[in-house]
Parts: C-alpha cells; sequence; structure tokens
C-alpha cells in the first residue's frame, strides 16, 4: 500500500513538472533566456531587452537591492548614509532624494578642468577638455560595468537587430529639450558612421538643422536599421497638436500617442510602439507656473497617466527622466530644486511599481556636472569654458552628461545583442 503511494507520488510530480514545463512554453520567452535562444525562436519578432535587476540597476540605483550595493562596494559612511537616505526617500514621500544623489555625486572623478598658463609675453593660455564625457566603465553605485560604446559598434548592433528581427531597432524620445538634447547628441556620436535622414512629408529638414536648432514637434530620424523619433511633449498629459507647422505645437503632450500605442490605433506617422522610450513628463510645469501649482500640476499629470504608462511599459522598455537639478546662479527664473525633487518622488510614488525604469544614476552625473560648474563660476571662469560644457545653460546638462545618458541607452539596446561578457550591464 504504501508502496503504491509512494509510486502516485512520484507520478504525481512528474505530471507536475510536465506541466510547469508546458507553461513555460506556451509562456512568451523569459527574459532571462540567453539572446541565442530567443532569436532563433523568435524570428522575425519583437526582440526584448534583458530586465534583470543587474541591468536595471545601470539605470535605477540598487535596483537589484541597495543593502547588495553596499556589499558590493563598501565604501566611507557618508556614500553609505546617502545610499540609505536615498532608500528612505523612495518610500516616504515627505523626504529629498536629491541631497542624497548629490552626496553620491562626490564620489565621481572631476570632469572640467582648467589650466591657466601664463605665456612669455604676459597673456594667459586655457588648457581644458575639448571632448568632455561622464561615460565611464565603472560608476560607484553600479555593480556592473559599463560598455563604451563607438559608433560602428551601435552600427554593428542595430544591424545584427534587424536581421534577428526584420525591423529596425526604434527608439522614441517622448518629452521636452531635455530629452531631446540627448537624442541629438546621441545622434552627433553616429550620423558620422550611420547615414541617417531626418523628416517626413510634414516636416522637411536636414539633420544638421535638426542637430543646431530647439526643434519642438515631432521627428522621425531614419537610418537603414535604426528609426529614433522625437515626440515633442511639454505637458505629456495633453493630447498632441495635428499640424506640425501650428505653433500650439510647442505646447502639445503625447497623450493620445501613447494611447495609440496602447490600443494598436496608431498611424503610420506616429509610427509602431518603439521597443525602447526614453520619456519625461517635462519641465513646463516648473518654468510655466509657480511653484505650488507646478507641484500640483506634476501630481496631476502623474495621477492621470499612471495606468496609460504602466499599460505601455508592458509592451515597450521605458526609460523615465528623473529631474536634475537646476543652476540657479543663472537661473533666468526663480525655480528651487525643491519643486524638481517633489516631482521626482512623484514619479516613484506613482511609478514605482510599474515596469519603467526610474534613472537616476544619470541624475548624478548631473549633480556632479553641477558641482563643477558652480567651482568654475565662483573663480569667474563660466565664461572662459566652452559653451557645449553646460556651465552658461541653467536648466539642461552639458554634452558630457548627455554622452553618458546616450551610452547607458546603448548598453541596454546593444549588450545583448553583441554577446558581450556577463560582467558588462544588459548582456
Ligand atoms: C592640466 O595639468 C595637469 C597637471 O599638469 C595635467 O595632468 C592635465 O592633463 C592638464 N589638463 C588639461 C586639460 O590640459
Ligand atoms: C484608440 O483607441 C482607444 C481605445 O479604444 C481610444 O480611447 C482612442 O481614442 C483611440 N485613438 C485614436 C487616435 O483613434
Ligand atoms: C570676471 O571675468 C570677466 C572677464 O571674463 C571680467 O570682465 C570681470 O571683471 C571678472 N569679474 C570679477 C569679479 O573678477
Amino acid at each position: 500500500m504504501r508502496h503504491f503511494f509512494q509510486i502516485v507520488t512520484a507520478t504525481s510530480i512528474l505530471i507536475v513538472i510536465i506541466l510547469l514545463q508546458m507553461l513555460a512554453l506556451s509562456y512568451p520567452p523569459s527574459y532571462h533566456d540567453s539572446s541565442k535562444q530567443q532569436m532563433s525562436h523568435r524570428g522575425h519578432h519583437q526582440m526584448s531587452f534583458t530586465k534583470d535587476c543587474n541591468c536595471k540597476s545601470l539605470f535605477t540605483i540598487g535596483a537589484c537591492g541597495i543593502d547588495k550595493l553596499e556589499d558590493v562596494m563598501p565604501f566611507d559612511t557618508g556614500w553609505k548614509t546617502a545610499l540609505s537616505g536615498l532608500n528612505a526617500a523612495r518610500k516616504y514621500a515627505n523626504m529629498e532624494m536629491m541631497p542624497h544623489l548629490a552626496t553620491l555625486a562626490r564620489y565621481l572623478p572631476q570632469l572640467f578642468t582648467l589650466n591657466v598658463t601664463l605665456e612669455d609675453d604676459d597673456r594667459f593660455s586655457l588648457n581644458l577638455n575639448t571632448t568632455p564625457s561622464r561615460s565611464m566603465t565603472k560608476l560607484p553605485f553600479v555593480s556592473c560595468n559599463i560598455h563604451q560604446y563607438t559608433s560602428d559598434e551601435v552600427d554593428r548592433c542595430t544591424k545584427e537587430y534587424k536581421r534577428l528581427t526584420g525591423e529596425p531597432l526604434r527608439v522614441a524620445f517622448v518629452g521636452d529639450s531635455r530629452i531631446r538634447n540627448t537624442m541629438q547628441q546621441m545622434i552627433r556620436k553616429l550620423h558620422a558612421k550611420v547615414a541617417l535622414k531626418a523628416g517626413n512629408e510634414d516636416i522637411d529638414m536636414d539633420l544638421s538643422t535638426f542637430l543646431d536648432t530647439k526643434v519642438k514637434l515631432n521627428l522621425p530620424i531614419r537610418g537603414d536599421a535604426i528609426e529614433l523619433r522625437l515626440h515633442w511633449s511639454a505637458y505629456l498629459d495633453e493630447v498632441r497638436v495635428v499640424d506640425q507647422l501650428d505653433p500650439r505645437v510647442a505646447h502639445q503632450g503625447a497623450r493620445d500617442l501613447l494611447e495609440a500605442w496602447v490600443y494598436g490605433n496608431f498611424t503610420e506617422k506616429d509610427g509602431p510602439p518603439p521597443h525602447l522610450i526614453y520619456m519625461s513628463n517635462g519641465l513646463w510645469e516648473t518654468n510655466m507656473n509657480d511653484d505650488d501649482v507646478a507641484v500640483e500640476e506634476s501630481m496631476t499629470t502623474m495621477k492621470t497617466m499612471r495606468p496609460l504608462l504602466n499599460k505601455l511599459s508592458r509592451m515597450s522598455q521605458i526609460l523615465w527622466h528623473m529631474h536634475g537639478p537646476f543652476k540657479d546662479w543663472i537661473a533666468i527664473r526663480n525655480k528651487p530644486t525643491y519643486a524638481l525633487d517633489m516631482m521626482n518622488r512623484m514619479s516613484w510614488k506613482y511609478l514605482r511599481d510599474t515596469n519603467i525604469w526610474l534613472w537616476d544614476t544619470r541624475t548624478v552625473l548631473t549633480l556632479k556636472e553641477r558641482t563643477e560648474c558652480q567651482a568654475l563660476h565662483e573663480a569667474n571662469l563660466t565664461r572662459k569654458v566652452p559653451w557645449y560644457w553646460g556651465c552658461s545653460d541653467f536648466q539642461h546638462a552639458g554634452m558630457d552628461v548627455e554622452d553618458a545618458t546616450g551610452n547607458m541607452i546603448w548598453n541596454l539596446a546593444c549588450n545583448k545583442i553583441l554577446n558581450f561578457s556577463p560582467d558588462k550591464c544588459c548582456s
């Protein structure tokens, strides 16, 4: 009798295992599958990027657990206090985040240096870094390694992506100038190697015009195996303006576009749902309003948009821009950093339980840049440094930060496709 039960149990375990395997097969391929397996099974289909916490930790500090980060990188008490403070601020909306991120920024190397030399004829000459980039292989709050992409490698990646999936890699940029600046810098690095064409039947704009202007409209930039699209959005929860030449387009949002992607009723001009979206709720709510109104409006935006963003985050990988600080010593309008911090905390409150990745590793880089710019300002040297350092722009990061930002995006999009070693994030 006992023997019989043992057989029955063994059989049922076997059945359960078979059932589990069948379930596993019918379920969409797991993100942890090796890329090769996934590719051969899925053929001409959308490919998903690596979604494990290691990859996410390239964007969200301590995505595998902030405690784990402390084990990986035992720094001093200041560093540890900053991490635990950040952890607490993410949970309790009444605590500030930015000061903790600023503390972490102190552990980054200084980039902006000026060597002033006195020449024989009593004149000063300046020596400075003309191609600054904050892109580094190691960051003291990311436990995996970051690959430094060349345009050749991006080219190889997108071609491979197209070969495997049958479609170009689609990256969308939804937001205001802070998002557009990243896109522009990515294209500056890319277009020497990859042939790209801007515009569509609505907007006839060549690439260099796009790179040199503060475009506030919707614009696709296409290469053979890549599609980068700007979807200008100043107030995310508003709808778009139909006529791209209508000046009101600068004040448009993107709600109807996100709906079209989610519900599948997008038009040719919208493009199908992107594989990757870098998105922001924009700064216009703070710029155009006093602080209390700004914070309230941004809360309304997050509340309204959360369900839609949540749905979209199941279809596309969304990277959510966390606001960096203003350089308030040159601010042309009164904008306290705490209003931005409040917006960031609201993003945490409303988006933390979605598949959206809240991107604050980048924010630390902007805080480092801000400190360096402030030092240059205090030494009365701002006017001597090149504009692309961003030190005379009160609300935008310089190219040094945008470079690192774009590089992180390529790590997410390409490390798996290019089969990089497992010590690299997202491979
Ligand atoms: C400035 O001088 C230091 C020390 O001589 C040197 O290491 C550094 O590379 C110089 N920086 C630039 C931008 O020339
Ligand atoms: C797309 O479908 C959704 C859901 O049915 C609807 O709310 C939205 O208005 C539609 N958008 C367009 C542009 O037709
Ligand atoms: C700052 O530098 C500018 C030139 O770049 C000079 O005209 C001005 O007098 C300086 N101000 C101070 C306070 O040194």
